[in-house]
Order: C-alpha cells, then structure tokens, then sequence
C-alpha cells in the first residue's frame, strides 16, 4: 500500500486496485497550494466528520472522479443530495468491497457542516485489507475507547491528531498510540487555525522517548507500507 500526505487531515491510500481518499481539504488549505486536485482520482472517498477542513473539496473531487462518498448517514445523505455516489456507515459498522474493508469507528468531537446544519457522529475509519490495516482517527480527544481498537485490529499504522485545541495533543496521541497498540504514527491536524501547533523535532523526540515513531510527512510525499 502506498500512502500521500495532502495536508492537514488529508491523505491518500493507494491499494492493489483502489484509491481511498480520506478527508479532502486542498484548494482552502494555502499550506497545499501545490497540489493540483484536478490530478486526483479516488475510487472512494472517506470523510470522517462535517466540518469544513475535512470535506471542502468532496463535491469538486468526486465529480472529477466518480468517486463513491462513505461517511456517516448524515453526511452521506447531504452529499446524495447533491447526486454523488455514497454509502452511509454509522458507529460498528463495516463496509466490505472488493479490494478493502473499512470500520467506522468512534471519535470524541462533534460534527456539522460549514452552514451550521448537524452532521452526524465524528468517527474514524479502521481500513483493512488482507494485508495491511490503518486507522485514520479524523478529529477527536483521547478515548478509552481506542483500546477496543486494539482488541479487535492488529494496526500497522495510524494518521492521529496531534495539534492540541481541537483534537488531542502531543502526550494524549502518545497515549493513544498505547491504547491502539501501534507503533508507526502518522502525526496530522497539526496546524490548527492556520497555526503550527507543534515543535516537529520535539514531537518527533516526545514519541521516541515513549517507544514511537511518529512520521510527519511533507505534503505531497508519498511512502509505501
Ligand atoms: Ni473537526
Ligand atoms: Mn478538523
């Protein structure tokens, strides 16, 4: 599986026969002015709340695309009534396609979208594969609830929050990470508000000290797992 960082909660998993996106915010984050979306062909895209910094260009892209929409039913709804493709998930549930399987799963935060109607649960998405299995956490706090996580999942590696103000921070991602049980770290939500809200080689550190490896990718770097 290949990985892409787009920014900010953004990214982009690439599996044997299918392209996942999760939670597009480009055009309206001028940290990813480089990235040009017209060039992005999802075969899914993942969206884990309502707000404004994980859904902005869901519409554009998946008019590009073609790209089917998996959220929450609220969510889900608000984009099949714009006549995009969707499939609507709730809390436990799973989705099971031909090449990935994906688990939403809870998050601690809220949801509604930028004209302030109410958009469902927050939540994560578990994604897996015979091969491979990755959490991306969306927006939320620290929850004991990770720890089902662990018991249900073997996770190779996760996209966590780590800014602080609006998610968790530093030192409750590291927790996180224990409750999960994984030890490669994808840090993310780290600028908040257009701020940098982490030292990145002190965070880097932080999640050593603990037994972590916490990777803070440029945007537009792509890796393989
Ligand atoms: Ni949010
Ligand atoms: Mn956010």
């Amino acid at each position: 599986m290949k990985y892409r960082y787009l920014g900010h909660s953004c990214v982009q998993l690439t599996l044997d026969n299918t392209i996942i996106l999760i939670d597009p915010f480009i055009q309206d984050n001028e940290l990813a002015s480089d990235i040009d979306i017209s060039t992005l062909k999802p075969d899914f895209i993942l969206l884990t709340h309502g707000h404004f910094d994980h859904i902005s260009d869901t519409e554009e892209i998946a008019k590009n695309s073609g790209a089917t929409i998996v959220s929450n039913y609220e969510i889900a709804n608000y984009f099949s009534r714009k006549g995009l493709r969707t499939i609507a998930m709730n809390y436990g549930g799973t989705i099971y396609k031909n090449d990935f399987n994906a688990k939403y799963v809870n998050a601690i935060h809220s949801s509604s979208f930028p004209e302030g109607s109410y958009g469902g649960n927050p939540g994560g998405f578990v994604i897996y594969d015979d091969e491979i299995c990755v959490y991306h956490a969306g927006d939320t706090a620290l929850t004991y609830d990770m720890k089902l996580i662990s018991q249900q999942f073997d996770i190779d590696m996760a996209f966590l929050p780590v800014g602080g103000q609006v998610t968790m921070d530093l030192s409750d991602a590291i927790t996180a990470s224990q409750f999960i049980g994984c030890k490669h770290i994808i840090g993310i939500h780290f600028v908040v508000f257009g701020t940098l809200r982490i030292n990145p080689e002190e965070a880097v550190e932080q999640f050593k000290e603990n037994g972590f490896l916490l990777e803070l990718m440029d945007i537009g770097e792509e890796q393989t797992l």
